[in-house]
């Protein structure tokens, strides 16, 4: 194939790509994004192998059999509630991809065309540099992060006295290390970049605390991405360095996004060591067992919300959970068929990813035009006879607008308790995902429905129907 044909082929899988970005950015859209995101991808591989600097088929062929078959059967097994977690795991094999890219470059500079060993050109040597720190810092910051959303370690931050002075110590050493680099082009200074940036990495994640996390896998994710580009100016491929340009800012607006919805700012996110243990909330219930709560069946909720004139969803992530979804929408379409106005609330950081209540409600053909983002909707509470809360907790604690002390201090929440009932469905009194107790369950004009999400939204439908 000529470099004039692969320049332009590579120009229309660059065109893909930021359709598919654009597709994504809502629900209505988003299958499509995806289609253009694939034939991008499917342009782009097609037109690299029939590049003229490809030698033979073979180990790319079996490379594409075994990771095409472990991503295929990792896609069909995953559960929706653990895609964070795959999401950082395959962080970290593009952050070693990086790394093995600039080892090999490093070694073999003439294959590259940058140069012989020893006498690698300088601009060169700072990519390969900058793709081996960022690699690695994402490699080991995306391990820690897969770890913590796991469960395989405790989502607590983990912070010590002086840590963030060791960070920045860390940081300005990468930096005279890599100039040391361009320099002296010592096989020792390469390994101390790599070896320290794998420290930084691990040091950086690991004080962040499990609610944080979201942002922590869409920044590691935006590091990729550059990574990404730094790999594609040292194979001197175009394609990589656009498409590694935009993951590395779509990451990086994603984070910007979430920071946002939380109300607070990326270097607090990062320098935060925010957030509480799950199992231990869990365990502790975030409950002192002292206080009272009006508990109700899914006979009375259906009385209730039969008799609403307005009622607004609220979804967490049990509703993920507990795959409720369908019969969430069968309900709301009951109730709109009884002439009950009927609209969804979704929090910016409900669930456990970006857009995870959307994608779910879309799945279940909830017309988008009812699923209302929370400055659109929340003053809409006060007037509004029920909130219907489906497994969520965190987004509608008070806790966030009046404990300063409370890890979700000045997130920005779901007025549910200014609607005239709540309804809560969960399965106990436990904690969500910050630990921390909800003062709506003990209010007056609150019910909870103590209940498999899924399991109590049928009972509800059924209850309905004998009205
Ligand atoms: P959470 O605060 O985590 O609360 C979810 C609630 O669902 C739990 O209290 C749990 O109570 C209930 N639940 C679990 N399984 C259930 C089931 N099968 N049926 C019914 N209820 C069930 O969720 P949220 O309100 O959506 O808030 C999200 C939290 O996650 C925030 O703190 C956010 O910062 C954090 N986070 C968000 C993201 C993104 S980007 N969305 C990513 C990671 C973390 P029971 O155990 O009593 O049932």
């Amino acid at each position: 194939m000529s470099v004039s044909l692969a320049a332009f082929l590579y120009l229309i899988s660059g065109i893909c790509f930021i359709m598919a970005l654009r597709g994504l950015s809502h629900p209505s859209t988003a299958r499509q994004g995806n289609t253009f995101g694939m034939v991008g991808m499917a342009i782009a591989i097609l037109t690299t192998l029939a590049l003229p600097g490809v030698l033979s088929y073979e180990m790319i062929i079996l490379g594409i059999l075994i990771g095409g078959a472990i991503g295929a059967i990792i896609a069909k097994k995953i559960e929706m509630t653990a895609l964070p977690q795959l999401v950082a795991g395959f962080h970290s094999l593009v952050g070693l991809a990086a790394c093995f890219v600039a080892v090999s470059a490093y070694y073999e500079p003439a294959a590259y065309g940058i140069g012989t060993k020893g006498a690698i050109q300088v601009a060169s040597l700072i990519e390969m540099a900058l793709g081996l720190a960022i690699g690695a810092v994402t490699f080991t910051g995306s391990i820690v992060a897969f770890a913590k959303l796991q469960g395989l370690v405790s989502g607590r931050p983990l912070v010590f006295t002086g840590q963030h002075m060791l960070n920045l110590a860390l940081g300005v050493l990468l930096i005279v290390l890599v100039i040391a680099l361009c320099t002296t082009q010592s096989d020792t200074t390469f390994w101390l970049i790599f070896v320290v940036a794998l420290a930084l990495g691990f040091l950086l994640i690991l004080p962040i605390g499990g609610a944080d996390m979201p942002v922590v896998v869409s920044m590691l994710n935006s590091y990729s991405g550059w990574a990404a580009a730094g790999i594609g100016f040292t194979l001197e491929n175009n394609l990589l360095i656009v498409t590694g340009a935009l993951v590395g800012s779509s990451g990086a607006i994603l984070s910007y996004i979430m920071c946002k919805g939380m109300n607070r700012s990326f270097f607090n996110v990062i320098l935060g060591g925010f957030g509480g243990d799950d199992s231990a909330a869990a365990a502790a219930g975030g409950y002192d067992g002292d206080r009272t709560v009006k508990s109700g069946s899914a006979d009375d909720a259906a009385f209730i919300l039969d008799n609403a004139g307005s009622v607004i969803i609220v979804p967490g992530y049990g509703m993920a959970v507990a795959q409720a979804q369908h019969a969430l929408r069968e309900m709301g379409d009951q109730l709109k068929a009884k002439g009950v106005k009927v609209r969804y609330a979704i929090h910016p950081v409900a669930g456990r990813m970006p857009g995870h209540m959307n994608v779910l409600l879309a799945e279940a053909n909830v017309p988008y035009d009812e699923v209302l983002e929370l400055d659109e909707i929340n003053r809409d509470f006060s007037s509004t006879d029920v909130a219907f809360v489906i497994g969520a907790n965190d987004v509608t604690n008070p806790a966030a607008k009046t404990d300063p002390s409370s890890p979700i201090y000045g997130m920005p929440i779901l007025d549910v308790e200014n609607a005239g009932t709540v309804l809560f469905i969960k399965r106990s009194m436990g904690s969500g995902y910050a630990g921390v107790e909800n003062e709506v369950f003990f209010r007056d004009n609150t019910m909870m429905l103590f209940g498999d999400a899924k399991k109590m939204c049928e009972e509800i439908v059924h209850a309905m129907d004998q009205l």
